[in-house]
């Protein structure tokens, strides 16, 4: 062979061995019980964090001060019912811009682990299953039911090949992708379920990505939840025995690396029940004892954030949760730093290098004081121009899904078949009020009929006159066997023993209506007979603030409270801030992004109160203060939520 072709056959040989080593990788290693990225063994510290619960223009900051804290890797879920609110209408844009966060963290310099569900807890409405697939009134959702296996078929048939770029192998940052989520927990346990979903992500995303399962530390739930071909990892949280909960996760793969997929760095809160805290000195132990194993490990939450507009999930028996999820995380909601976040920094610094340089700073807060609210309508006076579609009649009631509508509220609408001179019991003896009623007859606020709590209330009227129920969707069961959580009146309401019938349903765009500015232009207003000093009418207010002049750095972000108010909705400009009821709590200040609040126009607030306004003969405010509050006393506390740790608890 003359000498100038050998050359150049081992320049090429030389070139594609070359290329072949550089190409990226990522993979199990059996034998050394760890990762393998790029051939080289792999330890991931990843945190939890979830871009529906943040404000875009905060992703990076987030990102970074995750990457600061010497995280080499995060952890993400993707909600579907965020992406597809309506069966084939995809939003991925803006807020829901779930390319350029990976984009972000690639640029930071983190790895990504996806968790795509299709179900995902995460103390998100329905576990981010979208509630339309309850178009099929018996769908057994997270199994091989044939119309929940076409919309996860679609779905994933969407998202998946929009990810495939952004994995490791092809040059994006996602390692590992995670299949159904705790599935082991579900009473399904159909394994032609896994099967199916196992297939689907293989034939979109390729042989060589990792799949996995996360379950927790148990045999029993690793019976239904591992599968043949799925990587199995558990999820404990600290204060574990660290060697039962690995030895359970060995049960189910006796080589390969130890995994903590969810390493509780607090807990979840409920409306009525103690605010959750966990302290960082346990925290830290615990995750010690966690990377001196050897073992990777994921911090659920390392920040928490929020669930604006009616994303909250909820527990069952039905507990839902509040708006804040700052979760106790070692960055608040607001993304500000915490002593816990030094806490774990220090413990990652014994086993990894920090990256040298400061760490970004807590966003700073403003305090822009009290403003003046006033009375616009209430919602019967207001329903003309919230209801969109217009009115809806039938028998008897129907549900939000009957009525195409996902969240916030429906207005029923009846008469009182016959006088009730003496208190007559308005009754919910099957507790299908999903989730609280708010009741008036005759235009004067009567009770509210709550699930799980208050089955009946009294009423007086005379025959004919209007009985108004404002049904409010507090958010879908996320967790267990009850996910299928249909909402409204699920069942009849009765009048003494007889069902109310004659029903007129408005499906309310009480958000779109917001946006328009359609609010207070039409109707009349102040129709309204004196009220009970107890209950009023479910009313809109309104006020406005402007953000002062000559002041650095305006606007900031911001909390909002609402003293003496008792439970309701908050729009900022528009923009659905979430739910609050300091009445119950523990949750007393909502987080206010900066984002949404203007320097050039006067900011709108508007409120929808539920139940009674502080605005009588003086003039009622809320208040924007610069420290959130997230722990006051609760007024019904339930023994059931008072230390829950454990997901098992949450059965
Ligand atoms: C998509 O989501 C973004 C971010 O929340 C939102 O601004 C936009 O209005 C949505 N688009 C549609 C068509 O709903
Ligand atoms: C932790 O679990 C291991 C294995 O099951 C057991 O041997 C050990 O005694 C436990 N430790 C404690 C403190 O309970
Ligand atoms: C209800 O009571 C009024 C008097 O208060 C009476 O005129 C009317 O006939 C009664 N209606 C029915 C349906 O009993
Ligand atoms: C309704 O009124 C009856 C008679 O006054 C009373 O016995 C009962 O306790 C009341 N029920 C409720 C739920 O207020
Ligand atoms: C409501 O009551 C009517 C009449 O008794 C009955 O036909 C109907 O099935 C009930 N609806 C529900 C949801 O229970
Ligand atoms: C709230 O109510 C209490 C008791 O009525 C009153 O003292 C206080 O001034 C009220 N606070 C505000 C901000 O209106
Ligand atoms: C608030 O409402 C007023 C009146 O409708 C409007 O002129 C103004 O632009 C709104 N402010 C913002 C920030 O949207
Ligand atoms: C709430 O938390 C703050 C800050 O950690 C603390 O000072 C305060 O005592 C707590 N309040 C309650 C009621 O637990």
């Amino acid at each position: 062979m003359p000498l100038i072709r050998f050359t150049i056959i081992l320049l090429l040989l030389l070139l594609s061995a070359q290329s072949l080593g550089a190409s990226p990788s990522f993979s199990l290693d059996y034998e050394n019980d760890c990762f393998l990225k790029d051939g080289q063994p792999f330890r991931y510290i990843s945190g939890s964090i979830h871009y529906s619960r943040i404000p875009r223009v905060y992703w990076k900051d987030r990102l970074l001060k995750m990457y600061m804290a010497g995280l080499n890797a995060i952890q993400i879920y993707i909600p579907w019912n965020y992406h597809e609110a309506f069966p084939g209408q995809y939003n991925f844009t803006g807020d829901r811009d779930l390319e350029y966060f990976l984009k972000l963290a690639q640029d930071i310099g983190l790895v990504v682990i996806l968790r795509p569900g299709p179900y995902i807890c995460a103390e998100w409405d329905m576990g981010g299953l979208p509630a339309w697939l309850l178009n099929k009134k018996n769908v057994v959702l997270r199994s091989s039911d044939p119309d929940y296996i076409a919309a996860v078929d679609k779905w994933m048939g969407t998202l998946l090949p929009m990810m495939k770029p952004y994995l490791y192998q092809n040059g994006g940052p996602i390692i590992t992708v995670q299949v159904e989520n705790e599935y082991g927990s579900y009473f399904t346990c159909d394994y032609n379920y896994m099967r199916h979903l196992t297939q689907l992500f293989r034939s979109h995303l390729g042989d060589e990505v990792v799949l996995f399962t996360t379950d927790g530390a148990g045999l029993n739930f690793l019976k239904c939840g591992s599968l043949q071909g799925l990587y199995a990892t558990v999820d404990f949280g600290p204060g574990a025995n660290i060697t039962a909960a690995f030895d359970a996760q060995r049960h189910a793969e006796p080589n390969g690396p130890l995994v903590n997929s969810e390493f509780y760095t607090g807990w979840l809160d409920h409306w009525g029940s103690r605010h959750s805290v966990v302290s960082s000195a346990l925290v830290a132990k615990s995750l010690s004892q966690i990377l001196s194993v050897g073992a990777n490990v994921n911090l659920y939450m390392f920040i928490g954030g929020t669930n604006f507009g009616y994303w909250n999930g909820a527990n069952s028996p039905y507990g839902a949760q509040p708006t804040s999820y700052d979760y106790d995380a070692p960055l608040t909601e607001a993304g500000d730093l915490t002593e816990k976040y030094f806490a774990i920094r220090d413990v990652i610094s014994m086993y990894n290098k920090i990256p040298e340089g400061p760490v970004p700073p807590s966003t700073p807060k403003f305090a822009y004081g009290a403003v003046k609210m006033k009375k616009l309508q209430t919602v019967s006076d207001a329903v003309e121009t919230l209801s969109f579609s217009g009115p809806v009649k039938s028998p008897y009631p129907q549900t939000f899904i009957d009525l195409n509508q996902a969240f916030g509220f429906v207005l029923y609408r009846t008469t009182l078949p016959v006088n009730c001179s003496e208190p007559t019991p308005l009754s919910s003896p099957l507790n299908g009020v999903h989730d609280r009623a708010y009741v008036s007859v005759g235009g004067s606020a009567v009770g509210i009929l709550e699930r799980n709590k208050v089955l009946t209330i009294n009423v007086t009227g005379t025959a004919g006159s209007q009985v108004d129920v404002l049904v409010e969707n507090m958010g879908r069961i996320n967790y267990g066997r009850d996910i299928n959580d249909f909402k409204g009146l699920v069942t009849n309401l009765t009048l003494g023993a007889v069902p109310l019938s004659g029903w007129t349903m408005y499906s309310l765009s009480i958000d779109e209506a917001i946006s328009q500015g359609l609010l207070g232009r039409s109707g009349h207003t102040g129709t309204e007979p004196p009220q009970p000093a107890a209950l009023s009418l479910p009313a809109f207010y309104v006020g406005s603030f402007i953000i002062p002049d000559g002041i650095p750095d305006l606007p900031q972000d911001t909390y909002i409270k609402l003293p003496n108010w008792t439970k309701g909705q908050i729009w900022i400009n528009g923009f659905n801030l979430g739910r609050y009821w300091p009445a119950r709590g523990p949750q007393v200040t909502l987080f206010v992004p900066a984002n949404i609040l203007s320097t050039s126009a006067p900011n709108n607030v508007t409120v929808l109160e539920l139940e009674g306004a502080p605005c009588g003969s003086q003039p009622c405010t809320v208040e924007f203060t610069d420290t959130p509050i997230l722990n006051a006393t609760v007024h019904s506390e339930s023994s059931r939520h008072r230390r829950l740790l454990v997901k098992e608890d949450l059965l």
